[in-house]
């Protein structure tokens, strides 16, 4: 099963699932158990490729209990800015595929940034605003980028404690998400780094080779603005879930 790979003493936990399939079953059985816990669970969400498994764990899960899921919300936890409302590259539209339509979730359960908002920095104003009367998030599932992001909270000299308008760093506009686009987003609308670190439980999922060298830092109990998921070491309840072949450090198997 999973292996702890740093000393139990520290505040953010890392957890070797044998494989992908394995993690994602973890992240699955983590949020359902906290769904059992609280049904109106809301649960903030990432787009793009490592969660997927996850999701599809959730909405086998539905298939068995539909009920479980009727009054959860999900919070999309960012997007890209100034495609066309419901592009598929939109996080909202691979969130309504993998989530919220296999969850049979209504337009009232799902809460999201508008990509194509003509003001944008409202628009995330309007975020926060939901998220300070709905928050505090229950369940935050995050991914990490290959330069240490989180969301769309790009390493800089400062972080941004609430939603806002992004620089996209140049590897974020190589995410698989906007392969196939040949206009690129200019610009991303995010959760802030204090919104996500006010979730109650933090799951943040790493799967693949390409993510040891972002995990191997990431191990690293040191908090610095250049590597926005390291301020994951002040959260009291926050796990790092990968599986085995992104834990693997050079020459060495995590034990
Ligand atoms: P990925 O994206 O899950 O598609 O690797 C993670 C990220 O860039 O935040």
């Amino acid at each position: 099963m999973n292996d702890r790979i740093s000393g139990t003493d520290s505040q953010l936990k890392f957890e070797v699932a044998e494989s992908y399939a394995e993690m994602s079953r973890q992240a699955g059985k983590i949020i359902i158990a906290a769904l059992k816990r609280r049904p109106t669970l809301l649960l903030c969400a990432s787009a793009g490729g490592t969660p997927t498994g996850a999701y599809a764990c959730l909405a086998a899960a539905c298939e068995r209990q539909p009920s479980l899921f009727r009054r959860m919300h999900v919070l999309q936890i960012d997007e890209w800015g100034g495609l066309e409302a419901n592009a598929p590259a939109t996080c909202a539209a691979d969130l309504r595929r993998k989530l919220t339509a296999p969850l049979r979730l209504s337009a009232r359960q799902f809460v999201g940034f508008r990509t194509e908002a003509k003001d944008p920095g409202a628009e995330c104003e309007r975020i926060s605003r939901w998220l300070t009367i709905h928050g505090p998030i229950d369940v935050c599932v995050l991914g990490i980028g290959l330069n240490g992001h989180i969301a769309m909270n790009e390493p800089g000299e400062a972080l941004r404690p609430q939603a806002h308008v992004a620089e996209l760093a140049k590897s974020s506009l190589e995410h698989s998400l906007l392969r196939d686009l040949a206009d690129k987003p200019k610009f991303g609308l995010t959760l802030g780094m204090w919104e996500i670190l006010c979730a109650r439980q933090i799951l943040l999922l790493a799967s693949g080779a390409a993510k040891r060298a972002v995990l191997r830092r990431l191990r690293e109990p040191k908090i610095t603005t250049q590597f926005p998921a390291s301020f994951l070491w002040l959260h009291p309840n926050a796990t790092v879930l990968c599986d085995r072949e992104a834990a693997e450090t050079k020459g060495t198997k995590a034990t």
